[in-house]
């Protein structure tokens, strides 16, 4: 369905989201139709282009990241019409007029101000944008993680944006929420009756959250330095899986109601402090070793700082202090560098409580829900079945499996395609509230802080693997294993 006429203006437009992301996300629905032919998307960004040498900018961005096949020449010549540019100084005041006289031309559409540019531009931009007349009742602003660093700089930054914007039109994005599989976490959930019944403490032995890359900090080293894992993943994307994971029901889709329910998991998370952080995480550090295209250097000389003790993985053994989940384990692992990239949630279901078969039937194994996120994004159902034949009864463990791609033969949507068109549309479900985003913080500070306060370094492990050992101990001593390496 086509959405309302807008203008989105791109603050940062000749940046890397942009190009990578952001015009790919937009040309993908400019294909299928669902933007208005007076659509406009107008970039900003301090540099000198005119319209056409953006334009070309944008034609060599579409080459680069959206698939030869996907790409007819009609279809990108007129998604290159609605591509504008202007010639901001978001610091100083060069150019706001231009930009003001661009968007009087659309004054009553629908106007969405995406601030792909560092945080540290958040406040000034969004005060700007409001001393210069520009954020019409119809007006939505799009910011980015990191929102924040720790709690007190995350309510700055929400304190700024907060004073020129209302709550309602703000729409702070995690990409993960727009992912095909991690919406597909509430269909599976709440439309179908077979999970939830089983889906507390009851049934469930413990969950685990897998978000594993490859890859290293890729030129981000200023940024990723300052950050690591917990701050780049765990505090954003992995809270938000949880959350989806371990969430009351909402009595309805809407916004307000599905954020709701995830603040109230952020709330009953058990705190982690210098008393457990040392038995219930484990930080590690890739050293040298392999990646995707042969062998990798270390972080250190990655980024350049030999004596950096930020991590590039995280092993988390997260409760939930609720009647639902009480003595559930959440384990939660990420890390850059690791054997391979995928992400996965895994419900682990508690074994059976008592057998009736005999020890050549071969070992029981527990039921797991696995839904994989990425690549090859599908939902498992490992089972024990008879082993075909008729040799008597030898018992197998094998998953019911959906792969989303040979079911649907259709192309999976890059999460900002849903994103950017959602806020057009007005629905803020997959956005973060302020609250939220508050709650994770006021969770994740005590484990920093508790880091910080250890003379302990990071584990080492060598680039090309699981992490390092610390972090199957972490998992085994209560009996469990990490899915990968079970499976
Ligand atoms: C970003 C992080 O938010 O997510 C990156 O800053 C990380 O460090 C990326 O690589 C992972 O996203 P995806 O969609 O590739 O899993």
């Amino acid at each position: 369905i086509a959405v309302d006429p807008f203008d989105l203006v791109v603050f940062g437009g000749s940046g890397d989201l942009a190009y990578r992301k952001l015009l790919p996300a937009l040309f993908q629905r400019h294909s299928d139709g669902q933007i208005p032919p007076t659509g406009r998307i107008i970039g900003i960004s301090r540099r000198p282009l005119s319209d056409d040498e953006y334009r070309a900018a944008t034609r060599k961005a579409l080459e680069e990241h959206v698939p030869a096949d996907e790409r007819q020449p009609e279809a990108v010549e007129s998604f290159l019409q609605r591509i504008h540019f202007v010639t901001v100084d978001a610091m100083g005041d060069a150019g706001w007029d231009q930009l003001a006289a661009v968007l009087e031309e659309g004054k009553d559409r629908i106007r969405a101000f995406y601030l792909a540019v560092g945080p540290e531009l958040f406040g000034t931009i969004c005060k700007r944008l409001g001393q210069e007349g520009l954020v019409t009742p119809e007006t939505r602003v799009i910011i980015e993680k990191p929102i924040g660093h720790d709690l007190a700089s995350a309510c700055a930054v929400n304190d700024a944006v907060g004073s020129v914007f209302d709550e309602s039109q703000i729409y702070r994005i995690d990409h993960y929420l727009g992912k095909e599989t991690v919406q597909n976490l509430m269909a599976l959930r709440f439309g179908n009756t077979l999970f939830e019944p089983l889906w507390n403490n009851a049934s469930i032995e413990h969950v685990q959250i897998l978000v594993a890359e490859t890859l290293g900090v890729e030129g981000r080293g200023g940024y990723y330095d300052t950050s690591g894992a917990l701050r780049d993943m765990v505090q954003n994307h992995i809270l938000q899986l949880l959350c989806l994971v371990a969430m009351e029901p909402p009595a309805h889709m809407d916004a307000d109601s599905v954020r709701d329910e995830k603040l109230k998991v952020l709330r009953s998370l058990v705190p982690i402090t210098e008393t457990n952080a040392a038995s219930t995480t484990v930080r590690g550090q890739y050293r040298a070793g392999a990646g995707p295209g042969g062998s990798v250097p270390g972080y250190t000389s990655e980024v350049e700082n030999q004596d950096t003790k930020t991590e590039t993985f995280v092993a988390i053994k997260a409760e939930i202090g609720n009647w639902r989940w009480a003595g559930v384990p959440f384990y939660l692992r990420t890390g850059k560098r690791l054997a391979a990239r995928m992400s996965e949630i895994i419900v682990s279901f508690r074994p059976i409580p008592h057998s009736i078969f005999d020890q050549g039937a071969g070992a029981l194994q527990q039921n797991k829900l696995v839904i994989r996120l990425q690549p090859d994004e599908g939902v498992r159902l490992w089972l024990m079945i008879k082993d075909p034949g008729p040799g008597g009864m030898r018992l197998r463990y094998v998953p019911l499996d959906m792969s989303f791609a040979q079911a649907f033969k259709v192309r999976s949507p890059d999460a900002y395609e849903r994103l950017i068109l959602d806020v057009i549309r007005g629905n803020q479900t997959l956005f973060m509230r302020r609250d939220e985003v508050e709650a994770a913080w006021r969770w994740i500070d005590p484990i920093a802080e508790a880091w910080d306060h250890s003379s302990e370094r990071p584990k080492g492990y060598t680039a090309g693997t699981w992490g390092p050992s610390a972090s199957v101990a972490l998992i085994e001593r209560e009996g469990h294993t990490w899915h990968d390496e079970a499976e």
